[in-house]
């Protein structure tokens, strides 16, 4: 496995590959990361793992400082999950233009509307660095094939919408979210939770199972207040002692409120735990059509 740290030595070594399949992270691996990196292995023999932890895509109150930097044992990870090359580049070497204190000068990507709500709500400015990481890892990497979580939705989609309005020959696959066996999503800042935090954080899966498991559970013919049911989502966290920051019921295709015709929904939360913000959300099916 190779590790590597700059976009010309990138190319050098994938510049005979023709089926590359492509890994962005942010480091600190766990078993989601690495689910994702076998996923990848069942499409291509050349996976490339990015380790790169943005600056642009964190607000200046949020942990980019303390967001923990793991290269060597991810690389050890990587290498036994059988990945074929790492790409671990500087800041400078993704912001050309990085002056070494700040990032105003930068161009970005401006991502559509569906970045304004749920985290970029609460994360003004979050999906375009995203956006424009992705972009620049994309050119960089030149993949045929990207493989991103769906623990992180609303990511997901617009990547999806990076990849399609930019016209990038690049086919993304969304893996479902890999988690604790107490039903808690992996996710790099659990680390920042205590034992005793990581035990409570496994309610916020549960109390989406539970609203999932009401809305299908509704005669078909009733119809359903999402707002009420958001509502009730929030108040079993908030008496639980976390800060929500939002419980919403969404279109899956669009993160669109839910129109009739919508059967493909998700619920998304966000929510802190005393300072840990965590976030989670389940993807279901409104079977319209069943009599119960
Ligand atoms: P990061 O948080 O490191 O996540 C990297 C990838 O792993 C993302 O596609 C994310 O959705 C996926 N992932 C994280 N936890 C997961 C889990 N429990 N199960 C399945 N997949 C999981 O997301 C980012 O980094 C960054 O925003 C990035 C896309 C790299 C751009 O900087």
């Amino acid at each position: 496995m190779h590790i590597i740290h700059t976009a010309v030595e990138l190319r050098q070594r994938l510049k005979n590959q023709s089926n590359i399949a492509f890994v962005p992270t942010m480091g600190n691996l766990h078993a989601g990361h690495i689910h994702l990196v076998e996923i990848a292995k069942q499409h291509s023999s050349c996976v490339v793992v990015s380790i790169f932890v943005n600056p642009l895509q964190f607000a200046a109150n949020e942990d980019l400082a303390s967001y923990p930097r793991t290269l060597a044992a991810d690389c050890e990870k990587l290498k036994a999950a059988g990945a074929t090359l790492v790409f671990a580049p500087s800041v400078a070497e993704m912001y050309p233009d990085f002056d070494g204190v700040n990032l105003n000068q930068t161009m970005t990507i401006s991502p559509p509307p569906m970045a304004d709500i749920l985290c970029g709500a609460s994360r003004p400015g979050h999906f375009s660095g995203v956006a424009t990481i992705v972009m620049k890892l994309f050119n960089m990497v030149m993949p045929q094939l990207a493989i991103f979580g769906q623990k992180d939705f609303q990511q997901l989609l617009i990547i999806r919408q990076l990849v399609q309005q930019f016209n990038m020959p690049i086919k993304v696959i969304g893996v479902a979210t890999v988690r604790e066996s107490n039903g808690l999503a992996m996710s790099s800042r659990n680390g920042y939770l205590s034992a005793q935090q990581r035990q409570q954080a496994s309610l916020l899966h549960e109390v989406l199972q539970n609203t999932v498991a009401k809305i299908q559970s509704q005669p078909h013919n009733l119809p359903l207040n999402f707002q009420q049911l958001e509502q009730a989502t929030t108040d079993s966290l908030t008496s639980h002692g976390w800060a929500v920051d939002y419980v919403a019921i969404k279109s899956a295709l669009t993160l669109a409120p839910v129109s009739d015709t919508d059967t493909d929904l998700v619920i998304l939360a966000a929510a802190k735990l005393g300072n840990t913000r965590l976030i989670d959300n389940i993807e279901f099916l409104l079977n319209k059509y069943t009599t119960n």
